[in-house]
């Protein structure tokens, strides 16, 4: 690694993150906050604290940056600034493509000017945020070049590691891929008195792939048809926009934000010394308590937090954060997604090094791990409101059409069966059942895919998952590695599984999307609308 490169990660890695200075919370109802709609049933968030607004401009267009020595990378991404409100709410990550990290306290008023420098039309979607559908970035509001698009919304999520990105239909894959992605931390009132690591010791790391060409280029999409169908996937791994990332740390305990913010690759993480991984949280915040995996499955647009104490780890030693060798999703009757027909260097399953922590010096905090973290409301099954018969969304390969119940995306579209009640509680079951292959002639047929689903608008909890016989080899490779205990955006559904979730509709009434995370399947159509009627 080149050493400005280096010494731009090292401050990217959290010098500067400003330790969050909660004000006094008054209590007021959210009724009379609200910038636009009032959050309509907001159980568990029947009052919120309030904190200042904030007023950023966010601008989205091209720079170049050193991502290896020589020739200078072309990039796209984001950069803010503070129009109103704290300085601190606003971290860029320097020296990164990706960024900026808003820091924001539950119950904060945030608007944000988009303005689109790009050659493209753009839209944000703030990915996992509790918002009202026109802050949602759904394609149809995208932009044109040279427009603005104003958001202003209330956050009533819960304290955790949300993410942002581009959303205009068909081009997220690319605009993402070219390094437009940013990160959305919340805490709250229930996260601050845990003494959670903080400042320095709260490190957010976004797991990607790319591909460089000799020039230092980014190439995107090179196989055609193959990465398309399967998902790009890159031959070098990067950490927040870092090839080969290394860090100093000090022998103490870390909070790990770790997103996936890769196209479609699909990570098997674990610690190169087999130590257990500590999980304290996932997609919509802080589990309940901390559990440990072996390893950790996380697939795009996932997040998740571990607690890592270097604190017994001897000065000079080095742990390395890695992903696991699987077998890919060519088992049995399939040959795609990632087996021997990928187009990538490194196919899904392949195992490779993501980050090293150079452990060093004791540092003077001793924070302890907290045995328990959070309450988390569990929704139970019987209210549901479908509990006798689950909405169901089949996930296919028909041909080079990936489908949700035999459809594609279109931009207006809600079909009878994608229409809930604001409050209901429903049962969706995501059923990749189907290689496809209907009608399909020879060699393409069977392709069996996983597909990371993600529901926007919303927050879920797993219910279950069942796997298919014939379809074991991939869930016994990758579902030790599921966290499925606490709130959830996206949720990976393997080759033959049907995944169960349970999910309330109890914010605002509108249209949302819920598509599979897998960004080059969403662009080919795999995304649907869904409406919540008032
Ligand atoms: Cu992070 Cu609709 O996506
Ligand atoms: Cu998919």
């Amino acid at each position: 690694m080149n050493k400005l490169v280096r010494r731009d990660f090292i401050k990217l890695m959290g010098i500067g993150a400003g330790t969050l200075t909660l004000s006094a919370c008054r209590l007021i109802p959210p009724a009379s906050l609200a910038p636009t709609t009032a959050p309509v049933n907001s159980t568990p968030f029947a009052a919120v604290p309030v904190s200042p607004s904030l007023a950023v401009d966010l601008t989205a267009g091209p720079a170049t940056l050193p991502i290896f020595s020589g020739a200078k990378t072309s990039v796209w991404r984001y950069q803010a600034s503070v129009r109103e409100g704290s300085a601190e709410s606003i971290q860029s990550l320097s020296g990164s493509y990706l960024g900026p990290i808003f820091r924001i306290e539950r119950g904060q008023r945030v608007q944000v000017r988009l303005k689109n420098e790009l050659p493209d039309p753009t839209i944000i979607h703030w990915h996992g945020l509790r918002i009202p559908e026109e802050m949602d970035g759904h394609p149809r509001y995208a932009i044109a070049p040279g427009a603005s698009y104003e958001y202003d919304f209330q956050v009533i999520n819960r304290a955790g590691m949300y993410w942002f990105h581009p959303h205009p239909h068909g081009l997220t894959g690319a605009q993402v891929y070219y390094g437009l992605a940013g990160l959305f931390i919340v805490s709250d009132e229930e996260e601050v008195p845990l003494g959670l690591p903080a400042g320095e010791y709260d490190l957010p790391l976004v797991i990607q792939d790319r591909t460089f060409d000799s020039n230092n280029q980014m190439v995107y999409l090179a196989n055609g048809m193959m990465d398309q169908m399967i998902g790009f996937l890159g031959d070098t791994i990067l950490v927040n926009s870092v090839p080969n990332a290394a860090l100093d740390v000090k022998a103490s305990a870390y909070r790990l934000r770790l997103l996936n913010g890769s196209n479609s690759r699909i990570y098997k993480l674990a610690w190169q010394d087999g130590t257990p991984l500590t999980v304290i949280a996932t997609d919509g915040g802080l589990l309940e308590a901390p559990v440990t995996r072996d390893y950790i499955t996380l697939a795009p647009g996932e997040r998740v937090e571990l607690w890592a104490d270097f604190g017994r780890r001897t000065a000079g030693s080095e742990m390395r954060l890695v992903s696991l060798p699987f077998s890919g999703f060519s088992s049995g009757r399939g040959m795609m997604g990632g087996g021997m027909m990928a187009g990538s260097s490194i196919p899904n399953g392949a195992p490779f090094d993501i980050i090293r922590f150079k452990v060093g010096e004791k540092s003077a905090e001793v924070v302890p791990l907290p045995t328990n973290l959070a309450t988390i409301m569990r929704h139970r099954v019987e209210d549901a409101v479908n509990r006798n018969n689950p909405r169901s969304f089949a996930l296919a390969t028909r041909g080079m059409i990936h489908t949700i119940n035999g459809r594609v995306f279109e931009m207006d579209a809600v079909a009878r069966d994608e229409i809930v009640r604001l409050g209901d509680l429903e049962i969706w079951e995501f059923a990749n059942l189907e290689g496809g292959g209907g009608g399909m002639g020879m060699g393409m047929m069977n392709m069996e895919m996983p597909h990371p689903m993600h529901i926007h608008g919303v927050q879920f909890q797993v219910l279950g998952r069942q796997i298919t016989r014939g379809y074991e080899s991939a869930s016994q490779e990758l579902s030790a590695g599921f966290v499925d205990d606490g709130w959830k955006d996206t949720v990976l559904v393997l080759p033959g599984e049907r995944v169960q979730v349970l999910v309330r509709f109890e914010d605002y009434a509108g249209t949302f999307l819920y598509h599979c995370h897998n960004l080059e399947h969403g662009d080919a159509g795999m995304m649907r609308n869904y409406n919540i009627e008032g």
